[in-house]
């Protein structure tokens, strides 16, 4: 999929502006608060009506106007379309092929992007919780199964909690409710499992050709609850029989003391743990790497590469990573990345893509 042109206007600090693509490598180059990170936004807003940064879409709007626009052609194997999105007081409206969407459900969809900022380090660097909110997102995404499980899960779990809170917990009702957590739990661990197995291989691929072959990323799921079974019935009794074994620990301690509400990801590069032992530099490769596994997941999904949107992500990589992040992926995936240095950019991708300069709100091609 590929994002030829955009056109925004009253947009951040956009009065009006209209861009072409490069089908591969696109680069905005300019000093900090220019507005690179707000072209990246316009993309991402153009393609799922909301921002990336914030929820007040009011924000979107240039400061002292009325309506901001944003309107862009895409085009895969099969077609181009035009789609065009405006926020104002009254709300958003998005048309696909100049025809207005009555919900956004229908729009978001057209174009599909993978962003990669800086706060997504977190996903290396953060608590268990940034990526417990990852494999949520992603396996939602993937499997309407896995939503429902988690949404049951959740809800039965709070009730759980409840329960155990009071001074003398209604052990039969708990019981009762630990029968439905093994149900939920183990369809959430087996989504879990395979959704980061097949992650963790893509993972693993894109950070050997960043890493030009040198370091060997592992990503595995560890799982709050060790088991056995993979098989949904085993594993729902296996959970059964320790949930049962916990409760009178639960009790006492009056909190649910297991299951996948408490799972992890962990990472390992030629074995040791990233979290505890990575460069920055690694860190970075490693969050990268997860993130742009997502490009192939989408593909698999969709049949089509989304495009790519990077925001500063080149200044905490050594030239080789940068030139193999950038070479190897924009030959598939239509890359937008921004940078507030030239020099941040090895010599050896400078052909085959368009520099764009951000200056207070203009761009130069
Ligand atoms: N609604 C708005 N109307 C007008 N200007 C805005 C609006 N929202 C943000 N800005 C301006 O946009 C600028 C920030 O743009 P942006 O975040 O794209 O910077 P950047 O080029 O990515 O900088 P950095 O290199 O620091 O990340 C700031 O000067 C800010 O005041
Ligand atoms: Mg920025």
């Amino acid at each position: 999929m590929i994002l030829t042109d955009i056109s925004i206007s009253n947009f951040r600090n956009y009065d009006s502006l209209e861009l072409d693509f490069h089908p591969k490598l696109n680069i905005f180059i300019g000093a900090n608060a220019q507005g690179k990170t707000n072209l990246l936004e316009s993309i991402y807003f153009l393609a799922l009506a909301k921002s990336h940064r914030t929820t007040k879409d009011k924000e979107l709007i240039r400061f002292e106007q009325e309506e901001a626009f944003v309107n862009g052609h895409i085009t895969t194997s099969y077609s181009t379309l035009p789609l065009s999105i405006s926020i104002s007081k009254k709300g958003k409206r998005a048309k696909v092929n100049h025809l207005e969407s009555s919900r956004l459900s229908q729009y978001i969809g057209h174009l599909n992007t993978v962003l990669f900022a800086p706060e997504d380090l977190n996903l290396v660097k953060g608590p268990p919780q940034v990526r417990r909110k990852f494999i949520n997102i992603e396996c939602g995404q993937i499997s309407k199964v896995y939503l429902s499980a988690l949404s049951n899960y959740q809800k039965v779990l709070a009730t759980k909690n409840q329960y155990l809170k009071q001074r003398n917990p209604d052990e039969m009702m708990i019981e009762v409710l630990n029968e439905q957590l093994s149900g939920y739990a183990a369809t959430i661990i087996l989504k879990r499992a395979g959704f980061i197995k097949t992650i963790g291989e893509f993972a693993a691929g894109i950070h050997s050709d960043i890493s030009n072959d040198s370091e060997a990323l592992k990503v595995e799921y560890a799982p709050n609850i060790k088991y056995e079974s993979d098989d949904p019935e085993g594993l729902v009794r296996e959970l059964r029989i320790l949930f049962a074994e916990y409760l009178p620990r639960e009790i006492e301690r009056m909190q649910t003391l297991i299951g996948p509400h408490r799972d992890d990801i962990t990472f390992s590069i030629n074995g040791f743990d990233v979290q505890t032992y990575g460069s920055q530099g690694q860190q970075r490769t490693t969050a990268l790497s997860v993130k742009l596994a997502e490009l192939e997941l989408i593909r698999k999904e969709v049949g089509e590469y989304p495009v790519l949107l990077l925001d500063d992500v080149l200044s905490e990589l050594d030239e080789n990573r940068q030139a193999h992040l950038l070479t190897s992926i924009r030959d598939r995936v239509q890359t937008f990345v921004t940078t507030t240095s030239i020099s941040d950019i090895n010599h050896a991708i400078m052909d085959d893509m368009k520099a764009f300069r951000v200056t207070e709100g203009q761009v130069k091609a």
